[in-house]
């Protein structure tokens, strides 16, 4: 079992990395948590109010891309783990300005492997350390693997064929991070996973934006005719996966994470209609009178699917929730949440948002 005590989590500000980060800092008191993250649009210090006073968090300012303050960071804490979250994560995002994603995605990584590698190749004494207590995990997307037809689920080991610049850049920094473990036997684990949902998710994936949508009256543009798949995965059953993982995942391994959660994007977007309308005391079928079928998105992926058997029969991990439970309960934060809304779009997102769906 690995035992962290210098935890630096990348990409705490932002939606999973947040959850990640209260996790770790109000259930473990004895690990220091360094959140490293840039505060790029997607990252919001807001997410983090209920730990910024614990005496066992500290946050610092910095992008991954940066070696020299990534390895000050390191040497400063003292770090034997890191969670890898940061990322550009949006896959419209991606389409609409891929190189941000490349650079940060690929090269940033790889700027993390190489700052820790020369950190933790030598111990206290100078001498070779083996790596020894030492852990790397980077945090992926099922998205690496591609599109599925109407049948079958991703494994661990299905072949990479990502095929939006986003799961591009991920799969180039999942090699990354693999061939670090191949050459060099850097300790490593990675996972992949589905869509996640759930509080502090930034409005411009689906769920949050339709909810935010629905909520301001404005219009759900449904890409194409709706009928692509999503599998769901309530974020704080990612973060409970990715404790075990690191804890307890073999060195150089790969665990898909998934909800078992299969959904095609129309009937959740019906779904979450029907819940709006009575949270919202409107009329039944009001909410459904904002969808608007629109241009499908360029090269969009019909489905994905994950077995994560490998996952819950290895390591004990399965989903705490149903969708529904999770669909309302995240619908009631957002609800109780208009401020962080207005917080987080108003900055420099709302350029990406008129591009992408017009005024609102
Ligand atoms: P997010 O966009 O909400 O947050 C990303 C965070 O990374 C932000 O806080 C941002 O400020 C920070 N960041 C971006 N560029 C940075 C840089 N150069 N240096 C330092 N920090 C930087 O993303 P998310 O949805 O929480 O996803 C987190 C990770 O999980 C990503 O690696 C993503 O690929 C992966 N993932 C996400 C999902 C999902 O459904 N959201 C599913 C599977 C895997
Ligand atoms: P998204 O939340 O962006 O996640 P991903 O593309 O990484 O799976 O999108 C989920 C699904 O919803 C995807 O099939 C695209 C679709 N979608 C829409 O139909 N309209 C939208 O405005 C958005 C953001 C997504």
């Amino acid at each position: 079992m690995h035992k962290p005590r210098n935890l630096l989590i990348t990409g705490g500000a932002g939606f999973i990395g947040s959850h990640v980060v209260q996790r770790w800092v109000l259930q473990h008191p004895e690990v220091q948590v360094v959140n490293l993250d840039a505060l790029t649009y997607a990252g919001n210090l807001a997410n983090l109010k209920a730990v910024e006073d614990a005496s066992n968090y500290t946050f610092v300012r910095a992008d991954i891309r940066d070696g020299e303050a990534v390895a000050a960071v390191l040497r400063q804490h003292n770090i034997d783990t890191v969670i890898h979250l940061a990322a550009e994560s949006h896959v419209d995002r991606s389409i609409d300005g891929p190189m941000e994603f490349l650079d940060t995605n690929i090269m940033g990584t790889a700027t993390l492997l190489h700052a820790c590698r020369e950190f933790w190749s030598v111990d206290g004494n100078g001498a070779a350390s083996g790596f020894k207590g030492k852990r790397f995990y980077h945090v992926s997307t099922d998205e690496v693997y591609g599109s599925l037809g109407a049948d079958g689920l991703f494994v661990e080991d299905t072949p990479y064929d990502p095929r939006s610049p986003y799961s591009a850049s991920k799969a180039a920094s999942d090699h990354i991070v693999r061939s670090w473990h191949h050459t060099y036997g850097f300790p490593v684990v990675l996972s992949n996973c589905s869509n996640n949902y759930g509080a502090f998710q930034f409005p411009e994936k689906l769920i949050p934006l339709f909810i935010h949508n629905i909520m301001e009256e404005c219009n759900l543009p449904v890409y194409g005719k709706g009928v692509n798949v999503r599998d769901w995965l309530w974020v704080e059953d990612h973060a409970a996966a990715i404790e075990v993982i690191c804890r307890e995942g073999q060195l150089g391994e790969t665990y898909n994470i998934g909800g078992e959660n299969e959904w095609r994007n129309i009937d959740l977007i019906r779904e979450l209609c029907r819940i709006m309308d009575g949270k919202l005391g409107r009329e039944k079928g009001s909410s459904e009178q904002l969808i608007r079928f629109v241009e499908d998105r360029a090269g969009h992926d019909m489905r994905y699917a994950i077995d994560a058997s490998k996952l819950s029969s290895e390591l004990g991990w399965r989903p705490s929730i149903k969708f529904e439970e999770g669909l309302e309960r995240t619908v009631d934060w957002y609800l109780a949440n208009g401020d962080w809304l207005e917080e987080v779009t108003s900055g420099a997102y709302r350029d990406f948002y008129e591009r992408q769906y017009g005024s609102r």
